[in-house]
């Protein structure tokens, strides 16, 4: 049966950077970007993030696209096809599938959280000046059992009455439509914070690095970072790769979504932190930094009733792109592997996700004190992800490209057999992926788990 459909893709070729950009954009660049950048010392972080981004990210992405649209498959079934035989590289398919239910089990409950506050800032109960009063705001929605899981499967359903209509018809269109909107409200809000008295301190601590702050864990979140903001390491540039045009040029689809991307995490810098130091509050929150600090940042300053509606409404359209491109993993591999239809298989993995999300939306209040490693299930699968599964994945995938498939099958994928003059790009791209990726991802994955 599945052998017999004809592939769905993207139509053209500002679909597919509107798709793969709204993979890359997410809750990675509103929310964990800029909290992330505040806990661990600002533009230092912020440097290592965009190294980790060049070398690391930039050649991962392009391997993944390009093995993706040679073999026309999911992710697991991708490696299957390409790989020697006998060779097990299809495990990192399997591992990028589990990735993608535990990154969805607690991204899908931060989106929850955000949605809600489009209707909490529209009804203004989360406007108040006093981070006391924000804070127990954000600890009532999160405290409550029932809300956490109602907004999580309002997440969920959404996602899925998307990702039914297809490839074409729901993630392209969709992204298509919300991208353009969500880069200029974002700019309006940039806009809004950098006109503040007292913006110029935030911008300090976006531009000058203190590197006192650097250790081996750091380092590893940042490469983290990198990885999760660039959706690579578990499939989901493979998927999306599969449905790209024959003529589509890989090298540069893959450097303008990273610009973008970067471009859209310092944005989203540029729109938090003057206004957080303008009026004074902390800027090492942590993952409330966007649901205790900016509600209370936002009602401080003029309009602000207004700018945070705007923030909450972007933020959701980030999540979304994010979330398509992360349930169409396991959906491609359902589809494809079994025969189910699509439809089948996206209410099947919604299911699943329900299960495994459980847990990570109950964290704050009936599973608070439930701890692996000291952490709740909700840091479990975000630590899990980003520091362990995605560098994994990233590392096999780099040496499956640099020393298993060769050079001379990069070159026929990436020049479009030839139809692109891009010889120096690609030998620049391979000398990367083969000796300088891996090496860095194992080093300082090594370094950052403290194994050496
Ligand atoms: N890149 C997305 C973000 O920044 C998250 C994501 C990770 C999406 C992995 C797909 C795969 O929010």
């Amino acid at each position: 049966m599945g052998a017999l459909k004809t592939r769905d893709g993207f139509t053209t070729g500002l679909g597919v950077l509107a798709a793969t950009l709204g993979s890359a954009v997410g809750l990675g660049n509103i929310w964990k970007f800029p909290y992330l950048t505040g806990e661990n010392g600002g533009a230092a972080f912020i440097l290592v993030y965009i190294i980790s981004t060049l070398l690391v990210g930039l050649p991962v992405m392009i391997s993944e696209q390009m093995l993706g649209r040679r073999a026309r498959a999911n992710a697991i079934g991708t490696l299957q096809k390409l790989a020697p035989k006998r060779q097990p590289w299809w495990l990192i398919g399997v591992a990028g599938c589990l990735a993608a239910f535990l990154i969805m089990a607690f991204y899908t409950e931060v989106a929850g959280w955000v949605f809600a506050y489009i209707f909490k800032s529209l009804t203004g109960t989360i406007l108040s000046t006093d981070p006391a009063s924000t804070s127990a705001e954000f600890a009532d929605m999160t405290g409550s059992p029932a809300q956490s899981l109602i907004w999580q499967w309002i997440v969920l359903i959404m996602i899925a009455l998307i990702a039914i209509m297809g490839v074409s018809k729901g993630i392209e269109r969709t992204t298509k439509r919300l991208m353009p909107i969500l880069f200029v409200l974002l700019i309006i809000v940039c806009v809004r914070s950098l006109t503040l008295d007292g913006a110029g301190e935030g911008l300090d601590f976006l531009l000058e690095p203190d590197f006192s702050k650097l250790t081996g864990e750091v380092v590893l979140v940042a490469m983290g970072l990198a990885f999760f903001k660039l959706s690579i390491g578990m499939g989901t540039m493979i998927t999306y790769g599969s449905y790209f045009r024959d003529d589509q040029n890989i090298p540069t689809t893959a450097a303008k979504v990273m610009l973008a991307d970067l471009t859209i995490s310092l944005l989203a810098g540029i729109a938090i932190f003057p206004a957080v130091f303008a009026f004074d509050f902390n800027a090492d929150a942590g993952p409330s930094l966007l649901f205790i600090t900016i509600p209370a940042v936002f009602a401080s300053m003029p309009l602000g009733e207004i700018f945070i509606v705007l923030f909450f409404v972007l933020t959701a359209i980030a999540a979304t792109g994010a979330m398509l491109s992360l349930l169409e993993v396991p959906i491609a591999v359902l589809d494809e592997l079994t025969g189910l239809s699509r439809t089948s298989a996206t209410v099947i993995t919604i299911g699943l996700l329900a299960l495994v999300g459980a847990p990570a939306a109950l964290s704050s209040s009936t599973l608070a004190d439930f701890t692996i490693a000291d952490k709740t299930m909700f840091d479990l699968y975000d630590y899990a992800t980003s520091n362990v599964l995605l560098p994994v994945g990233g590392f096999f995938l780099s040496v499956f490209v640099g020393w298993v498939w060769g050079f001379d099958q990069v070159k026929r994928a990436l020049s479009n057999s030839g139809a692109l003059r891009n010889e120096r790009i690609i030998q620049a791209f391979f000398g990367t992926v083969k000796f300088v990726t891996p090496v860095l991802v194992l080093l300082v994955l090594l370094d950052g788990l403290n194994v050496i």
